[in-house]
């Protein structure tokens, strides 16, 4: 048996150009390997590359098409086989990382071996796939406003994969959290260890204290940028994650806005584009394997189901992670 069952898309567009199809297991190349996928976990960045929007992403993933069709960039795997010139992997580990372009919604997928980091054994395949870009966003976020013991730290969209990280990994390092989201989720983001959580549908930016916070994490993205740096005292920093902007060019015009607002400012706006980082990655493999994080997991569905999975997150309601279960 040289196919697999896979998730495709032959062009740009909604759920409805994915389809279960069989096609050939590919072959690693060199430094890949070749994983039998356990987990894949979804991503905004998924529902991106699936619809080809914003337009400039199509400069990296395919201008007609998406060159590779098959979604999926968080998994968590075994090796089956590794290809020229891989050291450190071999047959039989049990890795989970970042595909750049995705690959996970099938039974098999190639990784960049450089990429992929050991799973450890307490860490299921299902957390371990919703780790990599969410958790690594949160991250990466945290690290960059430099957040420490004390400060206060404001969550802006905390109930998604990004935020339910964010809230976690702020409260770990010993800040005091504050989180927006939706009425329904704030029970959830209260649980995560946020000390204060408001609805914010119904609570305006203008109503929380100027400079009353050490650093913002800005996902949710759709707030003017003036209303959010108003938020942060002298000194500290708001990092902006999201803004998915235009059809065209996504959040660069937001981007550049912020970064003009910030010439000279001691409120500087920081936009993250967070990339695939191993390190941080076994670091959250460790937090989890010690019960220190515990990802979100909204739901899981087979692969059989990944077109479900898919429609879910396309919604834009998820909470937390969703994941795909292989095999
Ligand atoms: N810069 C980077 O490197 C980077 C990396 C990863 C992700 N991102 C971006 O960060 C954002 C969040 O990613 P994610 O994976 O956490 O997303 P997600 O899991 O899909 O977040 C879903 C949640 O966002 C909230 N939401 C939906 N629409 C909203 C709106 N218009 N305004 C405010 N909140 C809204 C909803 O929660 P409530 O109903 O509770 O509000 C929803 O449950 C995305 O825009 C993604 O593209 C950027």
């Amino acid at each position: 048996m040289n196919d697999m069952d896979a998730w495709t898309q032959s062009r740009y567009g909604g759920v409805a150009e994915v389809a279960r199809t069989r096609t050939e297991i590919p072959a690693p190349a060199r430094g890949e390997v070749l994983l039998r996928v356990r987990a894949t976990g979804l991503n905004a960045a998924d529902r991106h590359i699936m619809t080809g929007e914003p337009l400039l992403l199509r400069s990296a993933f395919g201008w007609s098409r998406p060159k590779q069709p098959v979604r999926g960039i968080d998994v968590a795997g075994t090796v089956v086989s590794v290809g020229p010139d891989v050291t450190g992997v071999a047959e039989g580990d049990e890795m989970v990382g970042e595909i750049p372009a995705g690959g996970g919604l099938a039974e098999y997928a190639i990784a960049p071996a450089a990429r992929l980091v050991p799973r450890p054994a307490p860490v299921d395949p299902v957390t371990a796939a919703a780790l990599p870009i969410a958790g690594g966003t949160a991250w990466q976020a945290l690290d960059r406003a430099a957040a420490s013991a004390g400060d206060r730290v404001l969550v802006l969209g905390a109930s998604g994969g990004v935020g339910t990280f964010a809230v976690q990994l702020a409260v770990l390092r010993g800040a005091e959290v504050h989180a927006s989201c939706s009425e329904r989720n704030r029970p959830l983001v209260a649980s995560l260890g946020a000390s204060v959580t408001y609805d914010r549908r119904a609570v305006s930016l203008a109503d929380l204290p100027e400079g009353g916070f050490d650093v913002v994490v800005d996902i949710a993205g759709d707030s003017p940028l003036r209303a959010v740096r108003r938020l942060v005292r002298d000194g500290g920093s708001a990092i902006l994650i999201a803004g998915e902007g235009g059809r065209v060019l996504g959040p660069i015009p937001r981007v550049a806005r912020a970064a003009a607002l910030s010439l000279f400012s001691r409120r500087p706006l920081r936009p993250l584009a967070a990339t695939a980082k191993p390190e941080a990655l076994r670091e959250l493999l460790a937090l989890a394997a010690d019960g220190r994080i515990a990802p979100v997991i909204e739901r899981t569905w087979p692969l059989a189901e990944a077109g479900a999975a898919l429609a879910h997150l396309a919604a834009g309601r998820t909470v937390g992670k969703v994941v795909v279960t292989v095999g």
